[in-house]
């Protein structure tokens, strides 16, 4: 793993939370970007040499709806970028992390994305993600 690349929180109204972000990071979102095969809507935030994500659902049926109604807004992955994601699926396989994805899916931000199960990770979602080639 080379860096915590985000660090992602779920939101209820992306919206404000963007407008309260800007406040506290004295900084404008760089992007804005749907993804609609994971039901998401994102903003995205420099800090640094790392990045905030921001969450909120588009779908009733999203993972971060899902998340929301279980549990609250707040922080809801880590994200670690890797050189080659495929490598590192196969290091943390043979480590006896479980892999929710074995097949990156495109993720926002120009990445492929590959998530662990919070079980297998003292219950933090994990990604994994490297820049798509
Ligand atoms: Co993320």
């Amino acid at each position: 793993m080379r860096k915590i690349e985000h660090l992602g929180i779920a939101v209820r109204d992306i919206e404000k939370s963007k407008l309260l972000f800007s406040k506290l990071l004295g900084n404008e979102s760089y992007k804005t970007e749907s993804v609609e095969s994971e039901g998401v809507k994102t903003e995205f935030f420099m800090i640094g040499e790392s990045k905030i994500e921001l969450l909120e659902a588009t779908k009733e049926d999203s993972p971060i709806a899902k998340y929301l109604e279980k549990k609250s807004e707040g922080i809801h992955h880590i994200a670690f970028a890797v050189d080659s994601i495929e490598e590192e699926v196969k290091r943390l396989k043979s480590e006896g992390f479980e892999v929710l994805n074995e097949v990156p899916k495109r993720g926002a931000d120009n990445k492929l994305v590959v998530f662990l199960h919070p079980k297998s990770t003292n219950g933090v979602l994990i990604e994994l993600c490297q820049d798509v080639p």
